[in-house]
């Protein structure tokens, strides 16, 4: 059979709200051109973001019910502690309430003043924890993550040769661990190899530097390196995902995206007095060690996700139907970051509105055209984002985040209608203006208007 079917069937549905182009209008209005500032029930398809957003199974809502709500050493605890190990094979794993609670409590203990951390590419709370502690993120793509036409099958990769220049610069002591993200969500969803971790892992070792993972999409990268590297096309995507964890120290993971929940997260960690210091930071603020900010419901049925998201026909149905929306966009002439990332689409933004220059946000301008003309909600990663203070990222992109298992193909075969017919129209996308900032993270709260 050549059609890819949804491995599931849907027992309890959401309706949509549909809404006319003239409301849409006027919520784009009220709303000051942002995104983050309409309510989620005047979106029809929601691509904002794929974390926390996926839909649970049968199973992961029968351990809702069961889920055991004792304070310390609840039995939804010990479900949760035995699957992470069996699929990671960390013996002390810590939960947090989600992926940046664990980057803070590391990086508490890790950062500092002085203390630089390496990474493929940071994403933006890493990096802002990192800062937060008074330390220096750096990012080490290779240089083909950097350009969004360009096909290499990992371009996730870590710049290896960077990372040991970077260590002979600033030398092995004032860097407290060196980090890979799978996938590179700020580099297009991009993965990384099994031969890159292996490299990374080399060089460590000869620095005596610990590794960790960013795992938050764990499984859709291990999907990858069984399709596209070299000798992994038969092991089992356990066996690799196993592989990955195996050749790191470490690992922070927030759970609403590989983990299928809507909230959670885990510090994997093997270093006995980092994992004394890091119960201590947990305690303090987010819970006790066998809940760690969480309910017992939210255990048992993150414990269920980490089987789930390890099924080959969920892998396979997830990663082509990312990749289906990538090619018809493709097809339709709308420049993407190539090839398809593993939980997103990423537009290239300056490509498809060239009339209009960063200054005035081709991103934004392609996010609010896609809500005026089809309700679809996608969130811009470029000037916007990341271009204040007079800041250039290398990048506009717009990304199409898919929520796992929400989606069915005839919402995606509208999404792709509608980009197509923006872009037939492209040029009828208006510049916009800022008329209101916050001092940082601007994208979430700015207050925008359409030029002339
Ligand atoms: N690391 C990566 C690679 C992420 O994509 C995210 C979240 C986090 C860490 C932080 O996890 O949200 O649970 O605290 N990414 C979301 C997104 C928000 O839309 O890409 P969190």
């Amino acid at each position: 059979m050549k059609t890819i079917i949804e491995p599931f069937r849907i027992k309890v549905v959401e309706p949509i709200r549909m809404t006319t182009r003239e409301e849409r209008e006027e919520i784009l209005r009220r709303a000051d051109f942002n995104l983050f500032r309409i309510h989620a029930d005047d979106v029809l398809i929601d691509l904002l973001t794929d974390s926390g957003t996926g839909a649970m199974s049968s199973l992961q809502w029968s351990g809702v019910m069961k889920g055991d709500e004792s304070y310390a050493g609840a039995k939804s605890w010990f479900v949760l502690e035995k699957s992470v190990r069996e699929l990671t094979g960390f013996e002390h794993i810590l939960p947090t309430h989600q992926g940046r609670a664990s980057e803070r409590i590391l990086f508490e203990l890790v950062g500092g003043p002085g203390k630089i951390v390496p990474n493929n590419s940071h994403f933006d709370t890493t990096r802002a924890n990192i800062e937060h502690s008074g330390a220096k993120a750096v990012d080490l793509l290779i240089a083909e993550g950097r350009q969004p036409a360009l096909r290499h099958p990992f371009k996730g990769n870590m710049d290896v040769g960077a990372l040991e220049r970077l260590i002979a610069e600033v030398g092995a002591a004032s860097i407290p661990l060196v980090m890979l993200t799978v996938t590179n969500n700020s580099g297009g969803g991009q993965p990384v190899s099994l031969e890159n971790i292996r490299a990374v892992r080399r060089v460590c070792d000869r620095h005596g530097l610990p590794l960790f993972l960013d795992a938050c999409r764990f499984a859709e990268n291990a999907y990858f390196i069984k399709r596209r590297e070299p000798g992994q096309a038969d092991r089992p995507v356990r066996a690799i995902v196993r592989e990955m964890f195996d050749l790191c120290d470490g690992a922070t993971i927030s759970a609403k995206k590989d983990g299928l929940v809507n909230i959670g997260g885990l510090l994997l960690l093997r270093d006995a007095n980092l994992v004394r210091r890091a119960d201590e930071l947990l305690i303090l603020t987010e819970g006790f060690l066998t809940y760690g900010g969480l309910a017992g419901r939210d255990l048992e049925a993150m414990a269920q996700g980490f089987e789930e998201v390890v099924h080959e026909d969920y892998l396979q149905y997830r990663i082509r139907s990312t990749e289906y929306l990538g090619e018809k966009l493709l097809a339709a002439g709308v420049q993407i970051v190539e090839p398809p990332g593993g939980h997103a689409i990423y537009i290239d933004a300056a490509a498809f509105c060239s009339h209009i220059p960063p200054e005035h946000f081709p991103g934004q301008a392609l996010v609010v055209g896609l809500y005026r003309e089809a309700g679809i909600r996608a969130c811009e990663i470029g000037s916007v984002m990341f271009g204040q203070g007079g800041r250039r990222p290398a990048m506009e992109l717009v990304r199409l985040a898919i929520p796992r298992r929400v989606y069915t193909q005839s919402h995606i075969d509208y999404v792709i209608e509608a980009i197509a017919a923006v872009h037939a129209r492209r040029a009828e996308l208006r510049p916009l203006g800022i008329i209101e900032e916050p001092p940082s993270l601007r994208h979430f709260t700015a207050r925008f208007r359409e030029r002339a």
